[in-house]
């Protein structure tokens, strides 16, 4: 079974190959490189013995994106991961999202009718959900007006999905991803930001390794239990093995309507000073940190029900918080050569 990986060399996407060739699938890659390098490509295929093929490509430009799907006949599903991701980015060059992240699925979407490919799992985010008035928060939960035009560009990307598994042949399963941290075991693949890291865990990891004076903990003043804002943190390799159930599940035609959507947490919510605290405790390592001032846009507190995963999926986050900032932590080494 072929299938295409867009954004595979990214951070989820590295980590997704490598389930899929642990079971078996051959795994085109196709990536822009555009926030990701092509080591990635030989780091997966030391970890798993088989280099996955790899296509340098822009999927918002629709001749590339022809080419690249005449040149891998065959393919029986397609997971697109391939999206920029940067918040804050995102509120400052709206149309650099729009373009990218909506232009590259409607040329994929138009591939994957060409060849008559059936299966499609679209990575897709909680953001959608924005400040859910109810927690932890169901699949079924209002999706409000987006906080930023990345999240709007996932709210669209899912309308524009449903739109079309209706008229088609297609079958799609939409998988939300709460927050994803942590990295492979082996260390040789993992989150790699560029630049100075937005996000929790890579800046708190460049900070215990030195790189930055100090992790900025944006907000103390919240309605939780240490003041400071709740997420649902989940191993990136548990949001991976959940993509390859995902595919099975749709080549198996055991998906119950042409469209389903699912959360990917583990239903347990931590503050940020939780996870310092986490990683302080699995790592033995200190980490300075100063309360800031909230940082505008970030929701109070967010958590799954994973109620549907586990019970329609038959899937589970098997790894704990520790779990997670550990192997953050031995990537981290490893990229500073320790
Ligand atoms: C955001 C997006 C999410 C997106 C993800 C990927 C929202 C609501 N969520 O998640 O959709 O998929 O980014 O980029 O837009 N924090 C600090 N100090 C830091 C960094 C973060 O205290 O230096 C705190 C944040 O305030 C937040 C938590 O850590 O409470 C997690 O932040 P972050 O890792 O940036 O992820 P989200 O904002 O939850």
């Amino acid at each position: 079974m072929k299938i295409l990986v867009t954004g595979g060399t990214g951070y989820i996407g590295s980590h997704t190959v490598v389930e899929l060739q642990k079971k078996g699938y051959e795994v085109v890659i196709a990536d822009n490189l555009s926030n990701s390098t092509a080591d990635v490509v030989d780091n997966i295929a030391r970890i798993t013995g088989i280099k996955p093929a790899f296509e340098k490509v822009d999927l918002s430009d629709p001749e590339p994106c022809r080419d690249l799907f005449n040149r891998h006949p065959g393919l029986a599903s397609v997971i697109h991961f391939a999206a920029f991701k940067a918040v804050g980015e995102s509120v400052l060059e709206p149309l650099k999202y729009y373009h990218n992240n909506l232009g590259s699925l409607m040329n994929l979407l138009r591939e994957i009718e060409t060849h008559g490919i059936r299966n499609l799992v679209f990575s897709s985010s909680c953001t959608v959900y924005g400040q859910p008035d109810e927690l932890p928060v169901t699949e079924s939960a209002p999706i409000k007006k987006a906080a930023s035009p990345y999240g709007n560009t996932k709210q669209i990307a899912e309308e524009i999905i449903n739109d079309i598994v209706a008229v088609t042949e297609l079958r799609a399963i939409m998988l939300r991803y709460f927050n994803p941290i942590g990295a492979h075991e082996s260390a040789l693949i993992g989150e790699l930001p560029l630049g100075i890291p937005n996000n929790l865990v890579p800046f708190l990891t460049q900070t215990a390794i030195g790189k930055r004076d100090f992790l900025r903990v944006w907000g103390n003043d919240y309605n939780t239990h240490d003041g400071t804002a709740i997420r649902d943190y989940i191993h990136v390799v548990d949001i991976a093995l959940a993509h390859v159930i995902a595919i099975e599940r749709l080549q198996e035609g055991k998906n119950k309507t042409k469209a389903e959507a699912f959360n990917l947490g583990t239903g347990i919510g931590y503050s940020v000073l939780d996870v310092i605290k986490s990683f302080e405790r699995s790592t033995k390592v200190k980490v300075a940190y100063k309360i800031m001032d909230r940082r505008p846009g970030d929701v109070e507190k967010v958590w799954a029900d994973t109620e549907l995963a586990n019970h329609e999926l038959g899937w589970k986050a098997g790894r704990d918080l520790d779990d997670m900032t550990l192997s953050a932590w031995n990537w981290e080494k490893k990229l500073a050569g320790l």
